[in-house]
């Protein structure tokens, strides 16, 4: 049996960047939560996954829209990063952002990389989390040189300035 605790420390060591996922509250304001369980699924329809928690607000949201944003990181928003990581009500700060709504206003974060809009297409609930397949219907890229936002052994990783 492979204790919990352990198998979370041992995925720590996976290097990943960072996303903030975008969605819609029930008036049509946009919401965002930090996820780094993010990967590409196939090129043909061009899809994509990202895993959320059931005990998170973005949950409701993404069961009730049937859309996410899924906005990659700059190192630039290491901020955005740490803020969206956690509930409305325990967010400390004030960090300057602003959204651009896509498609079907689907709010793409200021500032990021690469903006993905999708439509949720796919849902695999197991455990206490939902695995969703989004299907690109939209996207949009930064050209702008920037270093990626990463995070590696539970902390912001920035391999560049190591
Ligand atoms: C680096 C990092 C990655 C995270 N990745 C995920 C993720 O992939 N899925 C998820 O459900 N929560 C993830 N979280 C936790 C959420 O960001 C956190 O629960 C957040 O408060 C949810 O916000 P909400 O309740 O307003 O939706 C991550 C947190 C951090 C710091």
């Amino acid at each position: 049996m492979v204790d919990s605790l352990a198998f979370r420390n041992a995925m720590s060591k996976f290097a990943t960047g960072v996303t903030v996922i975008t969605t819609l509250d029930a008036e049509g304001n946009p919401h965002a939560m930090t996820a780094n369980a993010f990967t590409s699924v196939c090129l043909e329809p061009p899809t994509l996954l990202v895993c959320v928690a059931h005990n998170t607000i973005t949950y409701g949201y993404v069961e009730e829209q049937q859309r996410i944003g899924v906005n990659v990181l700059c190192e630039e928003q290491e901020e955005l990063g740490r803020y969206f990581a956690r509930r409305p009500e325990q967010r400390e700060g004030n960090p300057q952002y602003s959204y651009t709504a896509g498609q079907h206003n689907v709010p793409a974060l200021d500032g990021s990389m690469v903006f993905f809009n999708c439509d949720i297409v796919g849902a695999h609930v197991y455990g206490d989390h939902t695995i969703y397949v989004g299907e690109v219907k939209e996207m949009r890229q930064d050209d702008q040189e920037v270093n990626p936002l990463m995070f590696y052994d539970s902390q912001w990783y920035h391999p560049a300035h190591e």
